[in-house]
């Protein structure tokens, strides 16, 4: 399946991956073991974890994750399961100096420790230090937490120096000095279940605003499309785009009037816009199943903005109004995908780079 994809065709003369490649559930468990479960991973931002003893949980594929900041401000992230019989521990997001597990009682700090395991006596053979929670590798760049999920260990420190190189590449700095940082504060979170594989969120996302002006009329007049821009970097796709009558003088070094779209292999995307106000909002596609996603969008803005309601309010409708179109594209897509009429198709080459970029990325971890 995997090599039904050829990446040493150029995008001229490129077929895209078969269809199998978004229906198999075997080909998605192969994504898993060769592309999530190795290298970082976005899983949410600083401010879910910004206060002592707050935490929040995840799953990405069977691996279910605690992120926790400890009563000293440490990043913690382990395996959310009791080393006892595996219930889960922690649900949800919140705040609590401990995880107390809802089967048994066994408790445990936020760093990990065992700290009670309730009605053991007689046990033989038991060292309370073995039993604390498996640790996750867990980072920050910018606004973002990230996990790395690998089995094989590196150290801690290992990872942290060179998060930003790993995850993002030689774009790293492009985006940070791009608006993509901590100066706009968490606003909301909307979470969206489509029925389609995850690759076709992405795909649909990755079409360099070809879709733009058949399937989001509103978007496209606030845009000047004609304007659209596609560079690739290692394991990132930045697109950008001038915005309509407002558009100004500035170039991208400031953002002025233009949007990024900032695509980051696997499957998360940053959206920072000056169109409407200092603006930033996030997308994580999350793998269900063959065939159902999840994708968490987290809006960001200034802080002397969060106050305007009537601006946040119709923001917030613009933005689900697109999700709306994108989501009956998606879904309809799927269908498409399933039907015996399709096995793979074409690319269109001025304006697919990315989607193309993005298949290729995909090839390489797979075929390791
Ligand atoms: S499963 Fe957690 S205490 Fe028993």
């Amino acid at each position: 399946m995997v090599q039904q994809f050829n990446p040493d065709d150029p995008i001229q003369e490129a077929l895209t991956p078969p269809s199998s490649w978004y229906t198999s559930p075997n080909f998605l468990s192969l994504e898993f073991d060769q592309v999530f479960f190795r290298g970082w991973q976005a899983v949410g931002y600083t401010e879910q974890v910004q206060e002592a003893n707050s935490f929040f949980t995840g799953r990405l594929g069977n691996i279910e994750y605690v992120v926790c900041c400890d009563e000293n401000g440490k990043l913690h992230a382990f395996h959310n399961v009791c080393r006892h019989h595996a219930s889960l521990l922690a649900f949800g997001s919140g705040k609590g100096s401990c995880f107390t597990c809802p089967y048994h009682g066994w408790t445990y700090g936020l760093d990990g420790a065992l700290l009670k395991a309730t009605r053991i006596t007689g046990i033989k053979n038991f060292n309370v230090r073995e039993f604390g929670l498996i640790p996750l590798r867990v980072a920050i760049w910018g606004p973002f937490i990230l996990l790395n999920l690998e089995k094989e260990t590196l150290s801690q420190q290992d990872c942290d120096d060179d998060v930003g190189m790993e995850w993002l590449g030689s774009s790293s700095e492009i985006l940070s000095t791009n608006g993509v940082d901590n100066s706009l504060s968490y606003l909301c979170r909307r979470e969206y279940f489509i029925e389609c594989n995850w690759k076709v969120f992405c795909d649909n996302y990755l079409d360099g605003g070809y879709h733009v002006p058949f399937a989001h009329k509103d978007l496209a007049s606030g845009l000047k499309l004609d304007s659209y821009s596609t560079t690739v970097y290692e394991k990132v796709s930045i697109q950008t785009c001038d915005g309509g009558e407002e558009q100004g003088q500035n170039d991208f070094n400031r953002l002025g009037s233009k949007s990024l779209y900032a695509f980051i292999y696997p499957n998360f995307m940053v959206n920072r816009q000056d169109r409407y106000g200092p603006w930033m909002d996030t997308n994580l596609v999350v793998p269900l199943g063959p065939r159902r996603c999840k994708v968490v969008f987290d809006y960001f803005l200034d802080t002397s903005l969060k106050d305007d309601e009537a601006f946040v309010v119709k923001s917030l409708e613009d933005s689900e109004k697109v999700q709306m179109e994108d989501i009956k594209l998606c879904e309809s897509v799927q269908r498409g995908l399933e039907s015996p009429a399709y096995g793979s198709g074409r690319y269109a080459p001025m304006v697919e780079k990315a989607m193309y970029h993005f298949h290729c990325l995909l090839h390489r971890n797979l075929m390791k």
